[in-house]
């Protein structure tokens, strides 16, 4: 059966491995971006198949999170699988950072990371409530929730806290049949962080390199799975043993 599936920050990266990976499936695709739109144009073209959609919207702004969800709802009829993908990691390390800065990172790390997230579910587990249908919701967080992100604090606090807000949701929305999970990536060469994935980051991982955005993308397919109801409320490292914990 083809799903419908809402992919928020789908412009590059991590996002646009994940909505490739569901088109690949015979799924329709709503590719969500906030400010690269020609980017993802790019990802939407570059889909197999047919039926996908593009939106655009801010999820950090509460109306945007709705409207984006209102449209892809709109357009794909039917929102089977949302994966909360879009996020900001800014920097704000305490001894060279300001107070006036830490106050900008914070709020805006918060709004897209945690409240964006916590919006866009929301709003696609009422849908999938109302109308009966047993859906995925899978969280991209972070290996930084973990091991710490001393360069980006306010990051690694929100991945944490996306954690432990699919975790709550795995159990609230259990008896609707809906499940939930997220993915704690290590390192992944995308676009963002191409200039720190040095030979030191490479090491971290004794395979000695950092992942590809399609190995975060081939974890999302599992935990969208129908068979993959029991694994709700797991958070998935996939690191490459480069943290255990
Ligand atoms: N790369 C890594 O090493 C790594 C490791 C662990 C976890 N992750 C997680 O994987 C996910 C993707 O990372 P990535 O490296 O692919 O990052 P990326 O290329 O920067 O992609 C981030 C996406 O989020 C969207 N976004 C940012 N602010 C938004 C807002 N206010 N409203 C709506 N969308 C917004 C961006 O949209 P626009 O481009 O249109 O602005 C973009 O599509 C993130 O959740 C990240 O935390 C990445």
């Amino acid at each position: 059966m083809s799903r419908g599936v809402l992919v928020t920050g789908a412009s590059r990266g991590i996002g646009r491995a994940i909505a490739t990976m569901f088109a690949e499936l015979g799924d329709q695709v709503a590719v969500h971006y906030s400010s690269r739109r020609e980017a993802a144009e790019e990802t939407l073209h570059g889909l197999p198949g047919e039926g996908h959609v593009l939106i655009g919207g801010d999820i950090a702004d509460p109306a945007g999170a709705a409207a984006v969800v209102d449209t892809a709802v709109a357009s794909l009829g039917t929102v089977h699988v949302l994966v909360n993908n879009a996020a900001v990691n800014l920097p704000s390390p305490v001894a060279s950072t300001d107070y006036e800065e830490w106050q900008r990172v914070w709020r805006q790390t918060v709004d897209v990371n945690l409240l964006g997230t916590a919006n866009v579910s929301f709003r696609v587990a009422k849908h999938m409530i109302e109308r009966g249908i047993p859906g995925r919701i899978v969280n991209i967080g972070s290996r930084g929730a973990f091991r710490g992100e001393p360069d980006h604090p306010a990051y690694g606090a929100t991945k944490a806290a996306v954690h432990a807000l699919g975790q709550s949701l795995a159990a609230g929305l259990a008896p609707h049949g809906i499940a939930v999970a997220s993915v704690a990536p290590g390192f992944v060469a995308t676009e963002r962080v191409a200039d720190r994935v040095t030979d030191q980051v490479r090491a971290q991982s004794p395979f000695g390199r950092v992942a590809a955005p399609a190995e975060i993308a081939a974890a999302v397919r599992y935990l969208a799975s129908p068979e993959a109801q029991w694994s709700s409320g797991a958070v998935l490292d996939v690191n490459g043993a480069s943290y255990l914990h």
